[in-house]
């Protein structure tokens, strides 16, 4: 679900032709049921889930309606908290998205191994995919930071050849499992376990070029040697080197960022860098806030903000 910012001419709603009619891309399994006091309520394919939420900084709203979690997190996300269940889990634990399917796992950093939040640019992925021109060649689309691979998957499954990078091996295997159950089989996606910026570096030098650049890169992070990953300092690097790594004719770039890390920048550092650097195509870069809406409270978390750069 997407929303607009107050900069008003530079962040625009995720239009509705971000979906294609003809396919349903609503969740079968997972559900935003209501936030507040920190903490938001959740159901994935039927386990209704308590866990943190900074950005939930209101009550809650009609909470004597709400269900009771049967599963809750606490402690502390940077030393790894604990899950508490009340019943069994599914096993395997899946939900479900257009083609797309994916294994869900209790983590110890609160999270399950998905961002559904991410669903509005992995439609807009797809659609860039989808609207190139059909007779030239299958478009490569590399997508950095990948996580459980849900663009990438989402790439994949429009017809690109993707490959996925993430420092952690655990993430990597993930997404191969999440590729197996969408049904895409072994030769849609190449894993790469690496620092994102290495292999970029990696690529330019080679002269590996790609038609479309994906990236969420997290506040903090770890490359695979352990190398530092600090959003407040290496965005800029990471946006330099975006450029050289597209090809003549590319048909997008796309960066997510959360939370506050990019207020340590200039206001609209991320959009005009990209489009400074695209000079050479021209094409323009959309601001989209990402958030989520409890169906039970009506009551939108923000999750982040994406610059969508396309020709
Ligand atoms: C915030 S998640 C990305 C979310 C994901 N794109 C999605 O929507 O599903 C950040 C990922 O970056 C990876 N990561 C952190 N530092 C990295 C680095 N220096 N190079 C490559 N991957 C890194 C982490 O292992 C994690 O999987």
């Amino acid at each position: 679900m997407t929303a607009p910012l107050s900069r008003a001419n530079l962040i625009i709603m995720g239009s509705p032709g971000d979906k294609n009619a003809s396919e349903d891309r609503s969740w079968k399994g997972y559900e935003l049921l209501a936030s507040g006091n920190g903490q938001r309520l959740e159901m994935w394919n039927s386990v209704t889930i308590l866990r943190p939420e900074s950005e939930a900084r209101w009550p809650w709203q009609n909470d004597q309606i709400l269900p009771q979690p049967q599963g809750y997190y606490s402690g502390d996300r940077a030393m790894g908290g604990t899950w508490s269940w009340k019943a069994s889990l599914p096993e395997p634990w899946i939900v479900h998205r257009g083609s797309l399917s994916f294994l869900i796992k209790p983590t110890k950093s609160k999270h399950l191994g998905l961002f559904p939040e991410q669903d509005s640019n992995w439609d807009w992925v797809t659609n860039r995919i989808a609207s190139r021109d059909h007779h030239t060649a299958v478009p490569k689309v590399l997508n950095l930071f990948g996580y459980t691979g849900g663009a990438s998957l989402a790439a994949a499954a429009a017809g690109a050849s993707v490959t996925h990078v993430d420092s952690a091996r655990a993430m990597v295997s993930w997404c191969s499992e999440n590729a197996q159950l969408s049904g895409l089989g072994n030769q849609a996606i190449r894993y790469i376990v690496e620092d994102s910026l290495t292999f970029l570096q990696r690529e330019i030098r080679r002269g590996n070029f790609y038609d479309g650049l994906i990236m969420d890169p997290p506040t903090f992070g770890r490359g695979k040697k352990g190398e530092l990953w600090k959003l407040s300092e290496h965005l800029p690097y990471l946006l330099n080197a975006a450029q050289e790594v597209l090809s003549e004719q590319p048909l997008f770039l796309l960066l997510n960022t959360y939370g506050s890390a990019i207020e340590s920048f200039n206001e609209g550092m991320p959009e005009t860098t990209i489009s400074k650097r695209l000079e050479r195509i021209g094409g323009s870069c959309e601001v989209i806030k990402l958030g989520l809406e409890g169906t039970l409270d009506a009551m939108w978390i923000p999750c982040g903000t994406s610059y969508r750069w396309s020709a």
